[in-house]
């Protein structure tokens, strides 16, 4: 089991570097989890695999106002430090980085990582600028701890494939480790938008894990993605989705469109459902 009351906080890149350079004179190993704080089972599943890879964990909690566009909800975002303080302890996670926004992006700020090709179609296509966003502050936050691992949920596929290409094209040192996605037992994904679903919205949202797996069902059988993603998307409007970005099957990594299967590919859906903006994914293979 893992111990409580270990927890510590720090709030300044040279805090965390020092606390880093503490463990690293030991010879311990260093994994880094980063999110947005509002944690809940999935992150925490997170930081189980980091326990598992490494000596010590890090996670980062920091609203990254880079990646909201300018009619997303950034000042909505939900900010619970210290219940989240108490999670990351009671799961046995070493330290929490919990920098301020002038910490991250001090006056005359003026760099942005934009990876091309695969931060390009999808959620790269409905929140312009999003991943240069987080492409940006996870390669700040890897240059800042150093860690031999860093570790993000399968929830943000093409997150998780943004920050792979990221780390393979400027040599960050960290190794990238994905964690398949945490789901509530009728299928819907564990988010912090959950919480603003209606009590009927949250009784249809599990329609749209049914959708991915009726998709991957097709693909199996050897029908092409386009008219069964067609009909996945009719049927989410017919459960009471208001709309679906996208339903659409990609190639894993680099997100080039599929038609038939032939390599593992992923299904990846953004719908809306009430105002809330729903997003998930699973795998399908040949
Ligand atoms: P956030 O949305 O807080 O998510 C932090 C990490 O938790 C991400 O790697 C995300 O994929 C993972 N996660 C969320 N829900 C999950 C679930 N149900 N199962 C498994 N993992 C889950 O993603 C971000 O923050 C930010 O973009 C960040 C990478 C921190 C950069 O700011």
């Amino acid at each position: 089991m893992p111990q409580d009351g270990n927890l510590d906080i720090v709030r300044s890149v040279a805090d965390l570097r020092s606390r880093v350079k503490y463990w690293r004179d030991q010879g311990l190993s260093v994994a880094m989890v980063p999110t947005m704080g509002a944690l809940h089972q999935g992150h925490l599943a997170l930081v189980r695999t980091a326990l598992e890879l490494a000596d010590r964990v890090v996670a980062s909690v920091f609203v990254n106002p880079t990646q909201f566009g300018p009619s997303e909800d950034l000042s909505r975002y939900p900010r619970q430090e210290a219940q989240d303080a108490g999670l990351l302890d009671q799961a046995g996670c070493h330290l929490m980085f919990a920098p301020k926004v002038e910490e991250m992006y001090p006056d005359g700020f003026a760099t942005t990582i934009s990876v091309k090709g695969v931060s390009q179609p999808l959620e790269g296509a409905f929140r312009p600028g999003h991943f240069d966003g987080v492409a940006t502050v996870v390669t700040k936050l890897l240059m800042q701890g150093r860690p031999d691992f860093a570790v993000f949920g399968e929830k943000d596929w093409q997150q998780l494939a943004v920050i792979r290409r990221l780390a393979r094209d400027l040599d960050l040192p960290a190794e990238i480790v994905g964690v398949p996605t945490v789901r509530e037992a009728d299928g819907l994904a564990l988010s912090s938008r959950n919480a603003y679903l209606s009590p009927e919205d949250r009784s249809v949202a599990p329609a749209l894990h049914r959708a991915l797996q009726a998709v991957a069902e097709g693909l199996k059988q050897g029908k092409a993605a386009e008219e069964l993603c067609h009909r996945a998307a009719a049927d989410l409007l017919a459960a009471g989705f208001a709309s679906v970005d996208y339903i659409d099957v990609r190639d894993a990594d680099t997100m080039a469109k599929v038609l038939k299967l032939s390599r593992p590919a992923r299904i990846l859906a953004a719908t809306k459902l009430g105002g809330t903006r729903l997003i998930d994914n699973i795998g399908v293979e040949p």
